[in-house]
């Protein structure tokens, strides 16, 4: 049977693999292979915990800011930390400047090119010279925007850099808030960069989604995935409540067989009979009989979920992607689902802004316990991450870490259920065997990053089981 393989598939942090069966022309199976090994978690052992909201942003290059937050939020659990009202806030505005970003690269410059035809010259060749439906005008109209998206998010990352310092690795997250003061100066001149983001979301973005979406019409029904959607939730409108009981801008939700229902993270579970790790202690396992990944394989009540940002927008049943009923689970679901966050973001930070309190503080101070145990519960732009730290003798125990990809590339679980990019692309027509085009865009839809991805973790629930959920 003929079986295509392309390794890498992301156009960042390449390591993904995948490999499907094609038969008469349709992927008939798929696996999905996590291929590269990393160890934040050894590497913070032992560590001062403040040190890991430095060390996890580097992780990743382009969820650095999620893993930042993450961090923070988990140690201000440990350690008890109150964060005032402006540290919310600004770590909002940080991580909302952080999607912007993220989302528009994604579309652009990720995913683009899999339905667009740039000048005859690199980066836009080589290229799959198959399936470019866009008439010239429309298709120029993205080329150009393409270029114009590079200007956009050189300015949104200015943008973070106003309370954040620098991109793509912030020093200013801290657990009890952000050091960076609040200025009138620094919210004028952030507001001025939001205003030119926020216009090109609304008036090239969204256009030029919906406009590939009317011509790819097929990839409403292609890469519709497992149907189930988790999302952490994400933005504290209120201070105080922790990662479970706060009320957030984006809320936290589950979908399961149709139903929604509340989060309640005693429902993770993980499985490694196709990881390469042994069971139970969480030890690597290069060469394990049958293991074809790194991922390990998070469930939700045993079943596969997708993260991101159109689980996000499901939980929170926003209007414009709710509509759209099962075609939301879909290729081009997860583009529309991504645009539609962005501007509800971009617009819901206009309102943060005219929060701030200028010369009011935006940390409170905090100190190592001695002993201790934290969680923090956030999203990303590619979905929700979680930390979990043990501290003893005021020093880091154990550190663990979870990304939205590991839900969303894993490889089959113990019941040998498939993970949900692989579950996405089953059924998926292959016209070219040479050039799987069709492939990549169903993978893609999921923006994956795999950098994030490949970690370990084990946790424990209330009744102090051990249920590593992974990554
Ligand atoms: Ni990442």
């Amino acid at each position: 049977m003929p079986k295509v393989v392309i390794d890498p598939v992301t156009r960042i942090e390449g390591h993904l693999k995948i490999e499907v069966d094609v038969d008469r022309g349709k992927v008939i199976d798929a696996r999905s292979s996590g291929t590269l090994y990393r160890g934040f978690e050894t590497i913070l052992k032992g560590r001062d915990p403040r040190d890991s909201q430095h060390l996890t942003q580097r992780i990743c290059g382009v969820c650095s800011i999620g893993h930042a937050i993450t961090s923070a939020r988990c140690l201000d659990d440990a350690l008890g930390a109150k964060v005032p009202p402006n540290g919310r806030i600004v770590r909002n505005l940080i991580q909302g400047a952080n999607f912007i970003m993220s989302h528009i690269f994604h579309f652009y410059h990720l995913a683009a090119l899999d339905y667009i035809t740039g000048p005859d010259t690199a980066p836009s060749v080589p290229r799959v010279n198959r399936d470019y439906r866009l008439s010239s005008g429309i298709n120029n109209r993205v080329v150009r925007n393409y270029v114009e998206a590079f200007t956009i998010r050189r300015k949104a990352q200015e943008m973070l850099a106003v309370f954040g310092g620098k991109v793509p690795h912030i020093t200013t997250i801290i657990p009890g808030g952000v050091t960076e003061k609040v200025t009138q100066e620094k919210v004028d001149h952030f507001r001025t960069i939001l205003h030119e983001l926020s216009s090109f979301v609304e008036s090239v973005y969204i256009p030029d989604v919906f406009s590939i979406a009317e011509v790819y019409k097929d990839y409403w029904d292609i890469g519709r995935g497992c149907k189930n959607a988790l999302a952490f939730g994400v933005f504290p409108l209120e201070d105080g409540g922790g990662s479970e009981g706060q009320n957030l801008f984006i809320k936290s939700g589950v979908y399961t067989n149709g139903q929604f229902g509340s989060l309640d993270l005693e429902k993770i579970s993980e499985a490694v009979k196709y990881s390469r790790y042994k069971d139970e202690t969480a030890e690597p396992q290069p060469n394990k009989l049958g293991a074809y990944s790194w991922i390990r394989a998070p469930r939700y009540e045993g079943l596969p979920h997708e993260a991101g940002p159109l689980p996000r927008m499901w939980v929170n049943k926003v209007a414009e992607v709710f509509d759209l009923g099962e075609k939301a689970f879909s290729v081009m679901g997860r583009h529309v689902a991504r645009a539609v966050e962005c501007k509800l973001v971009a617009k819901a930070m206009f309102d943060w802004l005219n929060l701030l309190k200028p010369g009011e503080p935006t940390h409170l101070p905090c100190s190592v316990p001695e002993e201790g145990s934290g969680m923090g519960l956030w999203e990303g732009p590619r979905g929700c991450i979680g930390h979990f730290v043990e501290v003893k003798d005021y020093k880091i125990q154990s550190y663990k870490i979870t990304a939205s990809t590991v839900w969303n590339a894993s490889p089959r679980d113990d019941k040998d259920e498939p993970g949900p990019i692989e579950k996405a692309l089953v059924g998926t027509p292959v016209d070219d065997l040479e050039n799987p085009i069709e492939v990549a865009r169903v993978v893609r839809s999921f923006d994956p990053c795999m950098g994030c991805s490949v970690h370990l973790l084990e946790m424990k629930d209330s009744w102090g089981r051990v249920t590593s959920v992974n990554i």
